[in-house]
């Protein structure tokens, strides 16, 4: 096969995680031991927005040390959008455009960092390229706290958001004992549809400084339910820790919020979550009399750097690597995935799930991982997490604090 000539361009998308910028550093690195081939690698300002907008960077003029330093910085460097591509059978502007600029600028790597909504958009571009005769390897690079992608064993992102939710527990909980009377603490984890991330506060519990309760989006919530669950504990210990996804919806189909208002919604149709713990922690306590915390991890859970999981770091940068390998070797309109190879050892292997077997399907936990009573987790929940929260990060420090990637970012040229 004769090597595919031409410019790449590599954007991020979504909510970020503590390891994205891995994936991008995986990227980047590969991409520019391949000058005969790949002449310029771009970095897209907020997805594909930027890439709209003609607005990205050239990544070939960042200091290679700058490059480095990615690998212990959270948020996602280049900018990232949630912005919905249309049906371009419904209304093909977008696509139009993103052609005329790939045209422009020679792109023939495409590459997008995200989840299931930005898996559906790389399918999309790669099915509309392809329509329209031009040649252009589109991969998927997965990433999502919320662990939720489709075919993958894990997300790059989700052990690292795992190990912060896990081990904040545990000291919240050393915390919410300290005085002789008792507390009702409630936890909130983020995962819009799996519970996942929430589940990971089962790894706190198999320790002894875990919640007692676990509410997770695989099944519906009952507040009664839960009232009878927190009331019996409550009165053996006079202490209660609750951790509750986001997520979890009544039988009716409303959030927690949206027991007491309206919330609000984004381009793709999603209600913006957030403030359970404190709508349940108020709940609780108006009926138990009891003092109350409800903590919300919030944006913590995702930037998290310092404590990321070191094996995730890794396979994040490994992901971003090999699919910029995978790409040279003639690969298009896939996301590389990871499997678990057989033994009693950890370790992966990836492999190329098509984008459209990928886009529009969530992955959540299994509902026999999850207890009858469907307020914790089993065993296997466990022996499946723990591998993925090992290992510690490389952080560079300065005066004690961390030292994040500073990128120039100048702005691509202009041709034409
Ligand atoms: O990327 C996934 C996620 O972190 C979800 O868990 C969460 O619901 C969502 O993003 C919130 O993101 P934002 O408020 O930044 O749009």
């Amino acid at each position: 096969m004769t090597a595919l000539k031409g410019n790449l361009i590599f954007g991020q998308s979504g909510g970020p995680t503590a390891v994205i910028n891995s994936s991008a550093a995986g990227v980047f690195e590969e991409a520019l031991k391949h000058p005969d081939i790949i002449g310029k690698v771009y970095g897209a300002a907020h997805g594909i927005v930027g890439i709209l907008q003609e607005n990205f960077y050239d990544i070939g003029q960042e200091d290679p040390e700058e490059l480095k330093l990615l690998l212990g910085t959270p948020s996602s460097i280049l900018g990232s959008c949630r912005y919905k591509l249309a049906d371009p059978a419904e209304d093909d502007t977008d696509y139009k455009k993103i052609l005329e600029v790939f045209r422009k600028y020679n792109i023939r790597y495409f590459f997008y960092n995200g989840g299931n909504d930005s898996m559906d958009t790389c399918d999309k571009i790669a099915h509309y390229l392809d329509q329209q005769g031009y040649e252009c390897r589109v991969i998927g690079v997965p990433k999502t706290i919320d662990n939720d992608l489709w075919g993958t064993d894990h997300c790059p992102g989700f052990g690292s958001a795992a190990k912060f939710v896990a081990t904040t527990t545990m000291e919240v909980f050393l915390d919410s004992r300290v005085y002789d009377r008792g507390m009702i603490i409630v936890l909130e984890v983020m995962g819009r549809h799996a519970g996942w991330l929430a589940a990971a506060t089962a790894l706190a519990q198999a320790t002894g400084y875990g919640p007692d309760l676990i509410y997770l989006p695989e099944r519906s919530f009952d507040l009664e339910r839960m009232l009878e669950d927190v009331s019996a504990i409550y009165a053996k210990n006079n202490n209660v820790m609750i951790a509750v996804s986001e997520g979890v919806q009544t039988a009716d189909g409303r959030f927690i919020p949206e027991l007491v208002s309206e919330v609000a919604v984004d381009a793709f149709g999603h209600k913006q979550l957030g403030g359970a713990a404190q709508v349940l922690a108020d709940y609780l306590s108006s009926k138990l009399k009891a003092k109350n915390r409800g903590i919300e991890l919030s944006l913590l859970q995702r930037s998290a750097s310092h404590i990321a999981s070191g094996r995730d770091i890794e396979e994040a940068y490994r992901v971003g690597a090999e699919s910029v390998q995978a790409a040279l070797a003639g690969a298009t309109d896939v996301m590389l995935a990871f499997r678990r190879c057989d033994g009693s050892d950890y370790r992966i292997e990836t492999f190329q799930m098509p984008l459209s077997e990928v886009a529009n399907k969530e992955k959540v936990i299994p509902q026999e991982w999850i207890n009858a009573a469907g307020n914790g987790l089993t065993a296997e929940y466990i022996d499946y997490a723990l591998p993925l929260i090992q290992g510690e990060p490389k952080q560079i420090k300065v005066d004690g604090l961390p030292r994040f990637a500073r990128l120039r970012k100048i702005q691509a040229g202009r041709p034409g």
